[in-house]
């Protein structure tokens, strides 16, 4: 059993977007298969910001039927939600004790976070990126398959496990970020200056893994472009260049057939076939949801049974941790 290990984490803060899923879910999907997996909806993250009691809950449930529903499968990979498994925290503490504070304010999102929700910046949220350590940490990690923004955060896990380790003797593995080469930036919508997120006042800036076909049309109708006409991927457009990239990631086409394909065509053709192409990928998606969520009991006992395994693997690394400092 020499696989590579590989974990990563969502939050529940809103609908799953098509970033997410460009950036970072479908590639679980397709790497499922050659390691060994842990994906976690990260619950404690997603508190770092309040959350209505009844909204996380659901939220909760709707992120993990959608992993099962992009294609996660619980042969393959151990799917959990972080708070079902107690050594995170237990683990964060620690880590906690030994991350110099300068290194947390170092932080891009944090700061971007922070400028956010200025009303109230609350200390987990400052502490974001060391319970994310000891998520990857706990599992002995290679690779944490992430977006372009998680980049900072997976540095982060490496120096404080190669801190630890200088203290304390080899325990933690130092894991590798996996970004997409295509895809680990998708970016709004409406505002394709900037990423595609799940925040609730742009709802016309991300498409949502179960927005309704008209939804989806209309999104791309109002999609931002340029006053120029030719269609090709050129960064300095970013408008039609992230266009160009989703319908090159769904379609998996290579740049140059996407280009040729569009050579003759309008914008208004751009976006009505793109339009169809999302809605066709998110088709089997959508009624795998619904099958899996109308079933009774049965999203839940997966995930109990994915905590069950998280947790003896993450409790005996634990022990060692403990032994290691002097706790025990
Ligand atoms: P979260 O929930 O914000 O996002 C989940 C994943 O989606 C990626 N992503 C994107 N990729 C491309 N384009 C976008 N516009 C886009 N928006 C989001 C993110 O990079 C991420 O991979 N901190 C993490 C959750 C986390 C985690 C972990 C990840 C907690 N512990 C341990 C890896 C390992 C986050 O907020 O993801």
């Amino acid at each position: 059993m020499d696989k590579k290990r590989v974990f990563s984490g969502i939050q529940a803060s809103g609908s799953l977007h098509l970033g997410n899923y460009l950036g970072a879910v479908s590639n679980w999907v397709k790497m499922q298969e050659e390691y060994d997996n842990y994906f976690c909806v990260v619950d404690l993250h997603t508190i770092t910001v309040y959350q209505e009691p009844k909204q996380l809950r659901a939220a909760v449930r709707e992120v993990a039927g959608l992993l099962f529903a992009a294609g996660i499968r619980e042969e393959r990979s151990v799917v959990y939600v972080q708070s079902h498994v107690r050594a995170h925290s237990e683990l964060a503490w620690i880590l906690n004790c030994i991350t110099p504070m300068g290194w947390l304010h170092r932080m891009t999102q944090f700061k971007e976070k922070s400028d956010q929700h200025k009303e109230e910046v609350s200390v987990g949220l400052f502490d974001y990126p060391v319970l994310q350590a000891a998520d990857i940490l706990l599992y002995d990690t290679h690779l944490v398959p992430v977006g372009e923004d998680q980049k900072q955060h997976v540095e982060l896990c490496r120096d404080i496990a190669q801190r630890f380790n200088f203290r304390y003797g080899d325990v933690f593995t130092l894991p590798e970020a996996f970004i997409p080469p295509v895809g680990g930036r998708v970016m709004g919508l409406t505002n394709p200056e900037k990423k595609m997120s799940k925040s609730e006042e742009k709802l016309d800036d991300a498409i949502f893994l179960l927005d309704p076909p008209d939804r989806i049309r209309s999104k791309i109708k109002k999609a931002t472009t340029d006053s120029l006409k030719e269609i090709r991927f050129d960064e300095s457009r970013p408008g039609i260049n992230n266009l160009l990239t989703i319908y090159q990631l769904l379609t998996g086409k290579e740049k140059e057939s996407v280009e040729n394909y569009f050579a003759d065509k309008s914008y208004k053709d751009l976006k009505e076939e793109l339009a169809e192409v999302v809605i066709e990928s998110l088709k089997p998606l959508q009624e795998r949801y619904k099958e899996l969520t109308g079933e009774k009991g049965y999203l839940d006992s997966m995930l109990e049974r994915g905590a069950e395994r998280a947790e003896s693997y993450a409790e005996r690394k634990l022990q060692k941790i403990y032994r290691k400092i002097g706790l025990r």
